[in-house]
């Protein structure tokens, strides 16, 4: 069933587990992560990017819509990422029941101010709002802590941010980045300023942890034996989610792991059987690979069984 983003979360701070809003571009990736949510019994967010829709057009946001609402779970569609207030009435007239405004590449003012405009659009018609302060970027635990500071989010600015604005759950930047590349072995994670944050907002508020992806080295690994080619890849261990979870995380944004799954049973396909040509015998066995990730994050996040 197709809920808000914020039915979803209120009920998932309330209950100290975490949900997961894994990105979708296609068919095979809404249906892995819709069919795990429901094998696991666990709500989950759809996301599509400004580039999903970009690719996908009217014919993924339609598939996507019917394919919640269709869900035996409760799902929340949502735009990842909205880069301005044009992209966010788009999902909204595509039924969308949760929106992101990113203007953290903006001074605060701007920020909150562009945020407030789509925070009366959206709430006007029911849906839930996302919006981020600071800047995704990895760091190394030995960075100076006012370069830190200079970086990631400011505790007393969120507090701020939020009573401006009106959003219903706020992305911080605690030291995640997006892509296979979040630091040297186990990356930083900066646990003191989101226990700082979520004090300020109090512990039902939901907050938002982007670039959260575990980035697992026997998919990295295989998708290496496939000759796939990837660098010192690493993401965010299971520990630190879970802690940041206890800390105030309710949403968990996911797309790389996603990513990797499915190229890695791609190539696994082809390079086993050249003869393949079937699209159906090379994006089927992708799309168990993905539903085996989300399925793995469900029981990570504590999401599984509470739907
Ligand atoms: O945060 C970004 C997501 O991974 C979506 O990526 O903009 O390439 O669709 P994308
Ligand atoms: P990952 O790249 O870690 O999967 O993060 C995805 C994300 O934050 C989407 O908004
Ligand atoms: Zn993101």
């Amino acid at each position: 069933m197709l809920v808000t983003g914020l039915e979803i979360l209120s009920r998932a701070r309330k209950q100290g587990y975490g949900v997961g809003a894994f990105n979708t571009n296609n068919m095979e990736i809404t249906q892995a992560i819709l069919e795990a949510a429901e094998a696991k019994r666990s709500p989950v967010i759809l996301a599509l990017s400004e580039g999903a829709l970009k690719y996908g057009g009217r014919e993924l946001t339609t598939m996507v819509r019917e394919a919640a609402r269709d869900a035996r779970v409760p799902v929340a569609v949502h735009l990842d990422h909205g880069s301005s207030y044009e992209t966010v009435l788009r999902a909204l007239r595509y039924g969308f029941t949760s929106v992101m405004i990113d203007k953290s590449g903006e001074d605060f003012e701007t920020n909150v101010r562009e945020t407030r405009r789509v925070v009366e659009a959206a709430h006007a018609v029911g849906a839930s709002v996302e919006a981020e302060l600071g800047r995704l970027a990895g760091i190394e635990e030995h960075v100076a802590v006012d370069e830190k500071d200079a970086l990631l989010t400011n505790p007393r600015e969120a507090q701020v941010f939020v009573e401006q604005t009106g959003i219903d759950f706020l992305a911080v930047a605690i030291g995640t980045s997006h892509g296979p590349y979040k630091g040297k072995g186990r990356p930083f994670i900066d646990h003191e300023r989101l226990m700082k944050i979520a004090g300020l907002l109090g512990a039902d508020y939901p907050l938002v942890l982007h670039g959260a992806s575990g980035v697992p080295q026997e998919l990295v690994q295989r998708f290496r034996a496939a000759g796939g080619e990837i660098g010192d890849a690493h993401g965010i261990a299971p520990e630190d989610i879970q802690k940041a979870i206890a800390e105030g995380i309710a949403k968990i944004n996911t797309d790389t792991d996603l990513r990797l799954a499915f190229t890695t049973r791609v190539r696994e396909v082809l390079n086993d059987d050249p003869k393949v040509f079937d699209p159906r015998k090379i994006l089927g066995p992708a799309r168990e690979e993905m539903h085996k990730v989300v399925e793995a994050r469900m029981d990570l996040f504590g999401s599984s069984g509470k739907a």
